[in-house]
């Protein structure tokens, strides 16, 4: 196995197991990544899953350039096909996916984490695009996601200059939503600061990850009518009704994602 998985409480973490190749993406280790979205996707207890890479050298150095090499051009065209459909459930999941960066993340290994929700970097992370330095373009979604959250002109300073980037500076972007200080695991930052999540609403915290996803690809619109839809899920369940005798009463709810 290339990656592993394990659970604390109501979060898992899925952990790229390649230290010695910096966790770079071998078409076994996307293949094995695609099978745990499909077994995590079918498990109702998981709230949240932060990804992550062994060591503290790379979160993931993008794809396998040892592997790369004996590949035809049908054969790279077939991985990239294979990143898509593997790695879809990283932004289409019930669950928010967080990228914990314990190092660098660069070419489809920074694709790798704009496909997740939100990204927490170890202070000594470095974060970059280089293709274009290695006569390709990003092609794992670099292109498109990095726009869509850093903007269309810091995006385009990063894919055509290939410049990298320390934590602190991809904070400053947005690329980043968190550094986590010197010396502490970014993992357990990550799940420290994610913790809410895991005693919030289990309908209203799925319904607002499904709309506020819904705003990087649809017209406004559209999405505004997505979002009404998101409502009335709400409006309906139990968790509303709890919420607002809770308050009442003053004490906290106890939701049941019912
Ligand atoms: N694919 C396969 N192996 C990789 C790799 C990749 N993308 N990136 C690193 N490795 C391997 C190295 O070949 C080396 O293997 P070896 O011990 O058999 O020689 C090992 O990982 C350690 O690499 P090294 O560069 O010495 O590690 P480092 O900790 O000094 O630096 C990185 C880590 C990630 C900054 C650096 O390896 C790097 O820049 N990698 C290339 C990243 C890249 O350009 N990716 C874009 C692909 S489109």
């Amino acid at each position: 196995m290339t990656i592993r998985m394990e659970r604390r409480g109501a979060a898992a973490i899925v952990t790229i197991d390649r230290p010695d190749q910096r966790n770079a993406l071998s078409r076994e280790t996307v293949l094995e990544l695609g099978r745990a979205g499909k077994e995590l996707g079918a498990d109702d207890s998981v709230r949240v899953v932060v990804l992550t890479g062994a060591g503290d050298k790379a979160f993931c150095a993008g794809a396998d350039l040892k592997e790369r090499v004996a590949m035809s051009d049908d054969d790279v065209r077939e991985m990239l096909s294979l990143y898509a459909s593997e790695l879809a459930w990283l932004e289409g999941s019930p669950f928010p996916v967080v990228a914990a960066l314990n190092g660098a993340a660069l070419g489809g290994g920074l694709e790798l984490a704009l496909t997740c929700d939100l990204r927490v970097a170890a202070a000594h992370a470095v974060l970059g695009l280089p293709e274009t330095s290695l006569g390709i373009i990003p092609a794992a979604g670099g292109t498109q996601r990095l726009p869509r959250i850093v903007g269309y002109a810091k995006a385009l300073e990063l894919v055509l200059l290939g410049t990298r980037l320390d934590a602190n500076q991809a904070l400053g972007i947005g690329l980043v939503n968190r550094v986590t200080p010197a010396g502490a695991s970014v993992v357990d930052d990550a799940l420290a600061w994610i913790s809410p999540i895991a005693l919030g609403a289990p309908i209203a915290q799925r319904q607002a990850l499904a709309a506020v996803r819904a705003a990087r690809e649809k017209p406004l619109r559209e999405g505004l009518e997505l979002e009404r839809r998101a409502y009335d899920a709400c409006l309906t369940s139990e968790d509303r009704r709890e919420a607002l005798r809770a308050f009442t009463e003053k004490r906290k709810p106890i939701f049941r994602g019912r």
